[in-house]
């Protein structure tokens, strides 16, 4: 017999407990959630015509040149140097085109409205600028016409739509001209009608729609080690993504280089979507954010390269003035900002992260600043701290007791680690302190194979180990108090990291069974941790059961929680003490599957995914007896009266 005691909740369980941790790696964000179809779409890639292929008939009587702003002795500055000069002399179709290739190809949908825009700036005389969507054999399946509107020698923006009129996931849009002038252009663009909410410029609807499926309680953001960058001209610059797209200059993502992953040559960050844009996606999703900002170091892990301690104040005012963008009145500086960027309201941000995966004594000199700092303004602002990357290791060891030492808020555990290791990590929170720091398990995922291996999979094991481990979690909410995996999202044909929780094309997205967990996790999160023993012992492994059990004060429900690893089917009567009355109809979601190399794919996306039954419950003698399938994972929710 297995007691659940309803009577008496061990600990809060944290509406933060189950979150997202979200990266611009794998084409999470340009390629990704970001849903602009063109590729260096303002010419500043690397290689300036990077993504896009210039040809046509007509160019040795016209041709497109790449110019920049601040050649040739200019003492103009600026974000965007780059743009386009476009030389046309009697051209029609054919004759002088430029085919922009996407992010491996543009997902088109028939019916669908695109939006062409661009920044132009004329020269001389009448050039006539057609958008032609091209499926994968090079036919146009939709076009538009924008002729200048205005051509005073300035720079202006203007826009055409037109639908597509077919489906087609490995599109391109075709730019050609046509007439005879010279026209200068920028910032060229293609962003599909049935963006997140419908915000013109916005998110890509159904990778977001998949993270507010999971109703997840706090969002992490930009990441991961493009908040560090390979040096500190990478970093992660909140400020400069902020306002018209055309000014935020972008940079190389850390995701471009080689890194025992799969290099992208082609993987920039635009800043399309900045801070704004991310604080928004979690006041929609309604998740806590969870900035993290760098903490005057670049990733340990290539250049270790650091600010000096004398020059750190303008990394700790980026973390001063964050917290006065996303929470004060429209009166100061960066409320304003906020404000007059359209979002007068503040987001009420509670907390950040100071460094990601940051180690050695020069991390806690650098914290200890930003921690003076920020809580002299904010005493009761939270802030997440690096614990490293090496959860069992010495200079873990060091960076915890230097981080308890100095009262940190929330410590950030990551562990990428063989599935067996969580099986075996079930009792890590056990023996943690119950007072000071919180624990945020910011970044973990079962490794199939290894740890930065290209061959991990997400497999049925390493999902099913992860829903044992987290029963671990749930049980220790007293500390606790976040969890997300990572990474999250990956495209199919572009990816540099593995295994990921979410996996999507130019057309189609799919959740791992491991997404299937986390998901049910977090849909039945309850507000309170029960205790659930057999023989007196949380069940953490005795006969391959794993097991939690929460109060879910908002619903009146007790919540069951139950991985069998083990190849046997198992029956447990569970005993809920302490009730008045039970519901006799339980509900039951069951994930399982026999095969444990078991994957979701595109064509079969539902393949390890949870199962919704009746259960049911003996109402006189208060308990409910679950039949525990081999390799599969439970969750029950009884209806009761306390
Ligand atoms: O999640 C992928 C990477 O793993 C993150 O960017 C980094 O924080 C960790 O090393």
């Amino acid at each position: 017999v297995v007691r659940v005691n309803v009577a008496q909740p061990v600990a809060d369980i944290q509406p933060t407990m189950w979150g997202v941790f979200f990266e611009d790696i794998n084409f999470g964000a340009d390629g990704g959630i970001y849903a602009e179809l063109v590729k260096n779409r303002s010419f500043e890639f690397f290689k300036p015509l990077m993504g896009w292929t210039v040809r046509g008939k007509k160019r040795t009587e016209g041709d497109i040149l790449v110019q920049n702003r601040s050649e040739a002795g200019s003492t103009q500055t600026s974000s965007n140097p780059r743009y386009i000069r476009v030389t046309a002399n009697g051209a029609n179709s054919g004759d002088l085109e430029m085919i922009n290739e996407g992010f491996r190809g543009m997902g088109l949908k028939n019916g669908l409205r695109y939006d062409f825009a661009l920044m132009y700036r004329v020269q001389s005389g009448n050039v006539k600028i057609h958008a032609d969507l091209i499926n994968a054999q090079g036919q146009p399946i939709g076009s538009g016409t924008l002729l200048p509107e205005k051509s005073d020698g300035q720079w202006h923006k203007q826009q055409v739509s037109f639908k597509s009129a077919a489906t087609e996931p490995k599109g391109k849009l075709n730019v050609w001209f046509e007439g005879t002038g010279v026209v200068d252009l920028d910032m060229i663009s293609l962003f599909p009608e049935d963006t997140w909410k419908g915000r013109p410029g916005g998110m890509r609807a159904d990778m977001i729609q998949m993270l507010a499926d999971m109703k997840p309680g706090f969002v992490r953001f930009p990441g991961g080690c493009i908040v560090e960058g390979h040096d500190l001209t990478q970093r992660y610059q909140w400020k400069k993504t902020l306002g018209a797209p055309e000014d935020r200059q972008l940079v190389i993502n850390r995701w471009n280089f080689e890194f025992g992953h799969r290099p992208a040559p082609d993987y920039f960050q635009t800043f399309g979507l900045g801070f704004l844009e991310y604080f928004q996606l979690c006041e929609d999703i309604g998740a806590e954010p969870l900035p993290i900002l760098n903490c005057g170091m670049a990733c340990q892990f290539n250049t270790a390269e650091l600010v000096p301690m004398d020059q750190l104040d303008p990394y700790v005012q980026d973390a001063i003035d964050l917290i006065e963008f996303a929470n004060a009145d429209v009166n100061t500086k960066w409320g304003k900002v906020r404000a007059d960027l359209g979002h007068p309201k503040p987001f009420n941000l509670k907390m950040m992260g100071v460094g990601n995966e940051n180690w050695g004594p020069q991390y806690i000199e650098r914290l200890a600043v930003f921690q003076k700092a920020i809580k002299a303004n904010y005493p009761n602002f939270r802030l997440v701290c690096s614990s490293g990357t090496d959860p069992d290791g010495e200079r873990f060891d060091f960076l915890n007791g230097k981080l308890r030492a100095m009262n940190a808020d929330l410590i950030d555990e990551h562990y990428y680690r063989r599935p067996e290791w969580f099986l075996q990590n079930v009792k890590r929170y056990d023996t943690y302190p119950r007072n000071g720091a919180k624990i945020f398990a910011g970044e973990w995922a079962a490794q199939s194979d290894k740890t930065v291996s290209i061959n991990n999979k997400n497999n049925w094991l390493c999902a099913l180990n992860e829903a044992a481990f987290m029963t671990g979690l749930e049980r220790n909410a007293a500390v606790v108090q976040m969890a997300s995996y990572a990474p999250l999202f990956a495209n199919a044909d572009a990816w540099q990291w593995t295994p990921d929780l979410i996996w999507v094309d130019n057309l189609r997205v799919y959740g791992t069974p491991n997404y299937f967990v986390q998901k049910l996790y977090s849909l039945h999160k309850g507000t309170h941790v029960l205790s659930m023993t057999q023989n007196n012992e949380a069940l953490a492994g005795q006969d391959s059961l794993y097991a939690s059990a929460a109060w879910d004060k908002a619903t009146s429900e007790i919540i069951l929680k139950v991985a069998n690893v083990s190849d046997k089917a198992q029956v447990r009567q569970i005993q809920l003490d302490g009730t008045k009355k039970l519901d006799a109809n339980g509900k039951l979601f069951l994930l399982k599957n026999d095969n444990l190399n078991a994957v979701n794919s595109f064509e079969n996306a539902t393949n390890v995914s949870p199962v919704e039954q009746a259960i049911a419950v003996d109402v006189k003698k208060k308990n409910v007896t679950m039949t525990l399938g081999p390799k599969s994972f439970s969750v029950v929710r009884i209806k009761a009266t306390m």
